[in-house]
């Protein structure tokens, strides 16, 4: 075997390794053996020479196996997953997870923070007031067979090599690389222990692919990667050119998500988490094909039975289940205003990375992995794009908890929102599946 600073060598070079080689690199640092310098170098070599299509799922494989694997065969149901590369005004899992589980297959997942523009689901659950998103992995396989679902934060002992490499990649420069991206996602879903995982890979104006080229080859190589892994899984490529729903925030989103669960919700949101759920199911087998998901899925919207099982969630994890009926219970913030439009039009856009920034200028946000999130900050939009709007009509209320926070969150959102003369062609929510 060649040694860590020869390997290191051969990728710069723009030569191709060996299974054993990625392997041996992966071990050797999730170990300590090989420092964060020599990662981080080879890591760029990566991000310069790209991984070809073997050494892709090779290093997913090893990174998967850097830890713990969980495995949820033995439960009495199929378990799903869901993953969204991110967005704004994205609570689809506060929705999607109850829909899933109250239509018979358990949901176990492991999700993120929110980080710079886009925001994270357990920031959201977070504002339930004593949500836990702490828990070992012991605990969340009993929780995911008794509650038929649980959301909880990464944990340490699931793909360890993942968490200290993103930790360099945010660092060096080198997140975005298609390679390391369908490693970092894929191992980490098949350690989790779902078998049947629904990918939606996001793209426009507020998502991490900007392009919808850049977004359709992401979703063909992380389903070319997860099928190798033996998931069962489907990629989808949903629109970020404009927030998702109308809630941006935290406590504002997980009240959006009530009201969606209660079969009042937006219709974009709506009807993405219908689609998702069809194919969860349709992929853990519970239900034969998609058109039998999605009628699954709008009777347990309608019947109360999805947002029973939220409920349920929402106890089993420490929170107050009480907010399903009296959403008063959830933080607000002191300060609110209103943007008003300038002139009479239409809405022909957003800039929804914008959108984003004006919710962490108002503090529902972080833009460093340490700073601290306000529960009750954020912004309702009241307009969406197409919309016919008169001057003075109100285009978005923001909430704060500092005046100052309010008039940053304020200027900053409206540079975001577009008004033209001309309705725009209509909004698309799925660009492939
Ligand atoms: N999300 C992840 O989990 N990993 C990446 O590398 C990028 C986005």
């Amino acid at each position: 075997m060649r040694s860590i600073v020869e390997l290191i060598e051969h990728k710069r070079d723009g030569n191709r390794h060996s299974e054993a080689e990625i392997s041996y690199i992966v071990q050797e640092f999730t170990r300590g053996a090989m420092p964060d310098y020599q990662m981080s170098a080879w890591l760029m070599a990566c991000f310069l020479r790209g991984l070809d299509a073997d050494e892709t799922v090779w290093l997913t494989r090893a990174m998967r196996d850097s830890g713990r694997v969980i495995d949820l065969s033995g439960l009495d149901v199929p378990v799903a997953d869901k993953h969204s590369t991110g967005g704004v005004g994205d609570k689809t899992t506060l929705v999607l997870a109850p829909l899933v589980a109250s239509c018979g297959a358990a949901v176990a997942k492991m999700s993120g923070r929110g980080l710079g523009h886009t925001g994270g689901t357990l920031d959201k659950l977070e504002s339930i007031p004593g949500f836990r998103v702490e828990m070992d992995v012991d605990a969340f396989v009993e929780q995911v067979r008794r509650v038929r679902i649980a959301v909880i934060a990464q944990s340490p002992d699931v793909c360890p090599a993942d968490k200290k490499m993103y930790a360099l990649r945010d660092v060096t420069g080198t997140v975005p690389s298609i390679p390391l991206i369908v490693g970092s996602i894929i191992s980490k879903k098949a350690a989790g222990g779902a078998s049947a995982i629904v990918l939606d890979v996001k793209t426009g104006s507020g998502a991490f692919m900007k392009t919808e080229e850049e977004s359709r080859e992401l979703a063909r190589e992380l389903q070319r990667v997860g099928h190798a892994l033996g998931l069962r899984m489907q990629c989808v490529v949903s629109d970020m050119d404009q927030p998702l729903g109308r809630a941006i925030g935290n406590a504002v989103e997980v009240c959006e998500a009530i009201q969606t669960l209660k079969g009042d919700g937006p219709s974009d949101l709506t009807e993405l988490c219908v689609e998702l759920a069809a194919r969860m199911l349709r992929l853990a087998g519970v239900v034969e094909d998609d058109a039998g998901g999605r009628a699954s899925a709008r009777r347990a919207l309608t019947s109360g039975e999805a947002l029973e099982r939220f409920a349920r969630w929402v106890e089993a994890q420490g929170g107050d289940p009480r907010i399903v009926e009296d959403e008063g219970i959830l933080p607000s913030a002191e300060y609110t205003t209103v943007l008003t439009a300038d002139r009479d039009g239409f809405v022909a856009g957003f800039d929804a990375e914008g959108v984003g920034r004006a919710a962490v200028h108002l503090g529902a946000g972080r833009e460093r992995k340490e700073d601290p999130i306000d529960p009750g900050a954020g912004i309702i939009l009241h307009a969406k794009r197409g919309d016919r709007i008169m001057r003075g009509d109100a285009l978005a209320s923001l909430h704060a908890s500092s005046i100052d926070r309010l008039e940053a969150g304020l200027a900053r959102l409206r540079d975001a929102i577009r008004i033209a003369e001309a309705p725009p062609a209509p909004a698309v929510l799925f660009h492939e599946v």
